[in-house]
C-alpha cells in the first residue's frame, strides 16, 4: 500500500531520510504540487493533526477536500473501503484517515493512491511519531543512547505504542510510568520520581477518557498529585532534559499550568514541526518513494 500507515515496516534509513526532508522544508526547500487534490477524512475529533495536515498540503500547493463524515454516506452505511475507492475514483491523489478502528488501512490494501494514516486506535500515530523523533532530533542531534519515559495512559495511547518501537529500534533507552491501570508491557516500567531525574526526554500523555471502557480508579486530583508534571518536578529535571506532549494537553491533570510553555516544554514546537514532517511524508508519496 502507498503512503504512510505505520513506522513499523519503514527501515530506520528512510524514517531518518523524512526527518532530514523535514528539516530541509523547515529551512527553506520548496516543493510544490499544483493541481493535486487531497481528501482529509476523520472520524474521530482532532485539531493538531487535522489542521496541521491541512496546513502542510496547502504548503504544498496541493488542494484539500474535507471530508465531512457527519453529512457524508458514511452516515448511510458505507464502508471505509467503498468510501476511499470512491474518492480514488474521483481522481483524488490521496487520502488522510483517522480512525478509532485499529488498522482499519488493512481493508484497504486493493486502494492504489497514498493513504496516510492520522491515528488509528491505540495502535498507530507515524506522523506523530515522526514529529517527536523531529524534534528529539533537532534538540540532541542524534537517538542513540538517549533516555526516554513515556508518562500516563499508556494502555490506550496510539502516540506510546507507535513511539516506544519507533525509538528502541532507533537505539533509544524507553521506559513507561504513571497508574498501574494504565500500565502496559509495551517497555519497563520506572517510578515517576526516577525518571523525572534521569530521563533526557520527558513525553506526557493525556488521560484518554474516550477510550476507557471503566471509569478511572483515581480522581484528576490524586492524578495530578500523583504523576503530574508541576514547576517542583520540572526543577528535578537534568539540565539539557525535554518536556513533551503529542497534545491536547489538560493543564492541571498530566501537567501544571505553568509548566506547558516552560523553557523545557517543546510542545509548541512539535505542533510546528508537525507541519514540515506532514509535507515530507505527502512529497514523498507523490514522488513514489514512500
Ligand atoms: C493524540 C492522538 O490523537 O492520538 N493527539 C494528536 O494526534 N496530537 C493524543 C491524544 O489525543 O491524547
Amino acid at each position: 500500500m502507498k503512503g504512510l500507515l505505520t513506522l513499523k515496516d519503514l527501515h530506520k534509513d528512510k524514517i531518518l531520510e523524512l526527518i532530514e526532508y523535514a528539516l530541509q522544508i523547515k529551512n527553506g526547500l520548496k516543493v510544490s504540487y499544483p493541481g493535486k487534490k487531497v481528501v482529509t477524512l476523520f472520524y474521530e475529533n482532532s485539531t493538531r493533526t487535522h489542521y496541521s495536515f491541512q496546513c502542510a498540503l496547502l504548503n504544498l500547493g496541493i488542494n484539500v477536500i474535507q471530508c465531512n463524515t457527519e453529512t457524508s454516506s458514511v452516515q448511510k452505511g458505507e464502508s471505509l473501503y467503498d468510501t476511499v475507492r470512491t474518492f480514488e475514483y474521483l481522481g483524488v491523489d490521496g487520502v488522510v484517515i483517522r480512525s478509532s478502528q485499529d488498522e482499519y488501512f488493512k481493508e484497504l490494501e486493493n486502494i492504489n493512491i497514498p493513504i496516510f494514516n492520522g491515528g488509528d486506535g491505540k495502535s498507530n500515530h507515524p506522523t506523530q511519531s515522526l514529529l517527536d523523533l523531529m524534534t528529539i532530533y533537532e534538540e540532541y542531534g542524534k537517538f542513540e543512547g538517549l533516555k526516554c519515559c513515556i508518562i500516563g495512559d499508556i494502555a490506550h495511547s496510539r502516540v506510546a505504542h507507535t513511539n516506544i518501537e519507533v525509538m528502541e529500534r532507533l537505539g533509544m533507552e524507553v521506559y513507561i510510568s504513571g497508574p498501574e491501570e494504565f500500565i502496559d508491557d509495551s517497555a519497563k516500567y520506572i517510578p515517576f520520581d526516577e525518571a523525572i531525574k534521569t530521563m533526557d526526554v520527558i513525553m506526557l500523555l493525556r488521560v484518554q477518557f474516550e477510550r476507557h471502557e471503566e471509569k478511572m480508579e483515581m480522581t484528576i486530583s490524586d492524578y495530578h498529585a500523583r504523576y503530574g508534571l508541576t514547576k517542583e518536578k520540572v526543577d528535578c529535571m537534568k539540565e539539557h532534559a525535554i518536556i513533551m506532549h503529542p497534545a491536547p494537553v489538560n493543564r492541571g491533570v498530566e501537567i501544571a499550568d505553568d509548566v506547558v510553555e516552560c523553557s523545557k516544554s517543546r510542545i509548541f514546537k512539535q505542533m510546528a514541526n508537525g507541519v514540515y514532517i506532514r509535507m515530507a511524508v505527502v512529497s514523498s508519496a507523490l514522488d513514489g518513494k514512500l
